[in-house]
C-alpha cells in the first residue's frame, strides 16, 4: 500500500462540482507537484485532505491509517480532526504569519499549544494513578509536570532554532513579520509547519504572491527539504521548478486528474489534448 492514498474525492460548491473524483497516491519521500490551470480545483483538493474541507465523497489513508471516509456517518468532534490535521503542514501562497509574534515565537507558537494539552493529559493520567499508587504523592506529580514542561519547552525551542538555520533566517529569530521580505515571511511559515513535524508538507502556491527575485531563495529551501526525503506535494504554476523538483506532476483540468506521471512524461511527451493547449499556452504567457 502507498504511503498517501486518494480515493475517489469529490466535492460539490452549492450545485458546482469542484472535484469529480480525484484518485492518486504517493510513497514516502516523493515530491509531487500538482498543476492546472485557475479554478481546476487544486487548493480545493488540498483543503479536503488536510480537514479544512470535507469530501462529499472519497477516501484517505497515510501510512496504513485510514483518515478520511466520507460520506461521514457522523461529523468528527474538532479535536479529532486537529490531531488528524496534524499529519500534514500546510503553507499557502499568503504567508499567514502572526503579526504581533516575532519569528522565533511564530514557530514555537503551535508546538507549545500542543504541549498545553499534552500536559493536561499528563496531570490528569498523574492524577487517576495517584488514587490507586501511594508513591504517586501531589508534590511527586508536581515536580514531574514541571520537568516535563522545562524539557519540552527547550526541546520546542531548540527545535525551532534549528528549523530558523535550516531556512537560513537565523538572523532574523527576534525580528517581526513586518520587518520581513516576503521571501523571508515565507520561509518562517514554511519553519512554522515544519515545527510540528507533519508526516506530509503541502504548499499552496508557494512563491506565487513573490517576486521574481524572492522565488529563488523559497524554492531553494523547498528543494533542500527533498535532499532530506521529505513527503510533500507542492500546487505550483512554477513548470520548471515542478520539472525539476517532482518525482512525479499531477495535472488537475475541471475536476478531474487528466494525466499524471514522470516530470519528462508531463512536460516533454504530453498525451491529452487538455495538457498540451495547458503547456503551450503557459509557454505563450511566458514569452509575453
Ligand atoms: N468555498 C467555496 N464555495 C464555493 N465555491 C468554491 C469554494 N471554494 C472554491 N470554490 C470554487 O471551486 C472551483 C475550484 O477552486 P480552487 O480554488 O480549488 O481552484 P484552483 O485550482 O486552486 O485555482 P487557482 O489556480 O486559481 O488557485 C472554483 O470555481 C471556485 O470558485
Ligand atoms: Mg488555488
Amino acid at each position: 500500500m502507498a504511503y498517501l492514498d486518494i480515493e475517489n474525492f469529490c466535492k460539490k460548491f452549492d450545485n458546482t462540482e469542484v472535484l469529480k473524483g480525484i484518485s492518486f497516491s504517493i510513497e514516502k519521500g516523493e515530491v509531487v507537484s500538482i498543476i492546472g490551470s485557475s479554478g481546476s480545483g487544486k487548493t480545493t483538493l488540498l483543503r479536503c485532505m488536510n480537514f479544512l474541507e470535507t469530501p462529499d465523497e472519497g477516501k484517505m489513508t497515510l501510512d496504513g491509517e485510514r483518515l478520511l471516509q466520507c460520506p461521514q456517518i457522523k461529523k468528527e468532534k474538532e479535536s479529532v480532526l486537529r490531531s488528524k490535521r496534524l499529519n500534514f503542514g500546510l503553507v499557502f501562497q499568503s504567508f499567514n504569519l502572526f503579526p504581533q509574534y516575532n519569528v522565533l515565537n511564530n514557530v514555537t507558537l503551535a508546538p507549545l499549544l500542543l504541549l498545553k494539552t499534552k500536559i493536561k493529559e499528563l496531570k490528569k493520567s498523574l492524577k487517576e494513578k495517584k488514587k490507586t499508587d501511594k508513591t504517586v504523592t501531589s508534590a511527586y506529580i508536581k515536580k514531574t509536570i514541571s520537568e516535563y514542561k522545562e524539557e519540552k519547552k527547550k526541546e520546542i525551542d531548540n527545535d525551532a532554532k534549528l528549523l530558523l538555520e535550516k531556512t537560513g533566517l537565523t538572523d532574523k529569530t527576534f525580528n517581526y513579520p513586518c520587518q520581513l521580505s516576503g521571501g523571508q515571511q515565507q520561509r518562517v511559515a514554511i519553519a512554522r509547519a515544519l515545527a510540528l513535524k507533519p508526516k506530509i508538507l503541502c504548499f499552496d502556491e508557494p512563491t506565487s504572491a513573490l517576486d521574481p527575485e524572492l522565488t529563488g531563495e523559497v524554492l531553494k529551501v523547498i528543494r533542500s527539504l527533498k535532499n532530506e526525503n521529505r513527503t510533500m506535494i507542492i500546487v505550483t504554476h512554477e513548470m520548471g521548478f515542478a520539472k525539476n523538483v517532482s518525482d512525479k506532476v499531477i495535472f488537475m483540468s475541471d475536476g478531474v486528474v487528466v494525466e499524471s506521471g514522470s516530470p519528462k512524461e508531463i512536460f516533454d511527451n504530453p498525451k491529452s489534448e487538455k495538457l498540451k493547449s495547458f503547456l503551450i499556452n503557459l509557454e505563450n504567457k511566458e514569452n509575453i
